[in-house]
């Protein structure tokens, strides 16, 4: 029987085989969930940044993605350890895939999805440290955007495509802004806590946000 070939580097299959960092740090500096609208994957990857010398102490990541993502995956977070966040941010899909020795084009958004998670967790990282001085105001756009970010776990793509936001209001307060969101969920739906927690990180940091409120629609 002749072999199968497989479209891959030895690189890439080594790093698939064999993962370096995979798993999830406890109470992360910096934390994101990507997922990728082309194949409804998902990736996670979380941080922890030096205070003092803003370099990257530990990472790691955890995919429900395919050969080329999970090696993307690793590769990243191996470049990425050690560097500060700057240095960090310039790892590109294009970087990662010539330390891989190539990906199969076909395979682009699979990298591009792990490189994305790194950069959002820097971000997050930033924000959770003010690091990043939003001077953007919070507009229902801006929550959109943000929202993109955010998982719709019955099907792994994200809650704004997949519709399940069914209202944004955002009201403005002597002290800032009340952002309230309406999820297409029951209340008592087993993903409603998760889906909650996850909207609110991604905008309660924001400066001139005072509260996030997030209601469901008990159907
Ligand atoms: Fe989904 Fe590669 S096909 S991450």
């Amino acid at each position: 029987m002749s072999k199968i070939k497989l479209p891959y580097t030895k690189k890439v299959l080594e790093h698939f085989k064999n993962p370096r960092n995979v798993g999830e740090i406890e109470n992360p500096d910096g934390k994101a969930i990507e997922g990728s609208p082309a194949c409804g994957d998902m990736v996670q990857l979380t941080l922890k940044v030096d205070e003092k010398t803003k370099r990257i102490t530990d990472i790691k990541f955890k995919s429900y993605g395919c050969a080329s993502n999970i090696a993307t995956g690793s590769i990243i977070t191996e470049m990425a350890k050690g560097k500060t966040i700057d240095e960090a941010k310039k790892i590109s899909w294009k970087s990662a895939s010539e330390e891989l020795g190539g990906l199969p084009a076909v395979k682009a958004h699979c990298s591009v999805l792990a490189v994305s998670s790194l950069r959002e967790a820097i971000r997050n990282y930033e924000e959770r440290h003010g690091i990043i001085h939003e001077v953007e105001p919070t507009t229902e756009e801006v929550v959109k955007r943000r929202l993109r970010h955010v998982m719709n776990p019955l099907t792994g793509l994200d809650v704004i495509r997949t519709n399940l936001i069914s209202n944004i209001s955002i009201k403005n307060g002597s002290d800032g802004k009340i952002i309230e969101i309406t999820v297409d969920l029951p209340e008592d739906h087993q993903f409603a806590n998760n889906v909650k927690k996850e909207i609110q990180e991604k905008i309660e940091h924001r400066k001139d946000v005072k509260k996030v409120i997030v209601k469901f629609l008990n159907n």
